[in-house]
């Protein structure tokens, strides 16, 4: 008889190094865990790409981490989430998935009446998902703003060009926003920055930190949770095999911004 291998390891991907902002979150409550993280280079970025695209993308790497031992797997990416959730939770009903969404409940809960800028990639603000809970959660003070090609400034890490982007694109909202959804998984890298364009005190809503508690609830209720007493071990891929994203990675995975 085969002998069952002990699923023992927690899939995480994005289309880049954006999802280490949610992989930081998860592993301040879940740090005995093992996770397998795949920035997905060669194919970023996902926000301007066909919904099928994505698709396509998302079905070769949760090919490629169940066959790494996954227990469940995370999307930190909220482009993939937004297209791609309910198709891979259906073609995928053994393993738990959790998927990263717009913090956009949170200015309902947290500051409703406050003038709202909601920034994500083109794909995630087209999505049927997002426009559901957009509509649902409408402070009827919000501006959503697709930002194309900001993730992939960001995953190229040029300041000055980061800078740029940010004084062309969001620089006419300066003084006349409060809150600020930051939609996608590399925005958090930048929050500094985008305060300082936006002037004031900006308040920054992202998903990654009530997602860390979700999966956490889930692996415990699935009785998934590692039972190990010691810090667990990250391991990073990328499509591409660059030394020098890996690098920034655990920088990033350290540090937490630029
Ligand atoms: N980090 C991604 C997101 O959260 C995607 C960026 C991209 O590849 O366009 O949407």
């Amino acid at each position: 008889m085969q002998e069952e291998v002990e699923k023992e390891n927690i899939g995480i991907f994005d289309s880049g190094i954006g999802g280490v902002t949610v992989l930081r979150e998860i592993i301040k409550i879940l740090p005995n865990e093992n996770y397998i993280y795949y920035s997905d280079s060669k194919n970023n970025p996902y926000g301007d790409k066909k919904k099928e695209e994505i698709i396509e993308r998302c079905e070769e790497i949760f090919r490629f981490l169940l066959e790494r031992n996954c227990k469940a797997i995370v999307i930190a990416c909220n482009t993939a989430s937004a297209v791609a959730s309910s198709y891979l939770r259906e073609k995928n009903k053994n393993i738990p998935i959790i998927a990263i969404e717009p913090a956009y409940k949170m200015v309902y809960d947290y500051s409703y009446d406050k003038e709202t800028l909601v920034m994500a990639t083109k794909g995630t603000i087209e999505s049927e998902k997002f426009n559901l809970l957009y509509h649902k959660y409408d402070n009827h003070k919000t501006t959503l703003l697709e930002c194309i090609g900001l993730a992939d400034v960001i995953e190229e890490g040029n300041e000055e060009k980061i800078k740029n982007y940010l004084e062309k694109n969001i620089g006419q909202y300066k003084g006349k926003v409060e809150n600020v959804v930051l939609g996608c998984t590399h925005y958090p890298l930048i929050e500094k920055e985008i305060g300082q364009v936006l002037g004031g005190n900006v308040k920054f809503f992202n998903g990654a930190s009530r997602l860390s508690v979700h999966l956490k609830d889930v692996l415990e209720e699935s009785n998934l949770i590692s039972k190990k007493q010691k810090q667990g071990k990250i391991e990073f891929i990328d499509s591409l095999g660059k030394k020098e994203k890996e690098e920034r990675f655990y920088k990033f995975l350290e540090e937490g911004k630029l």
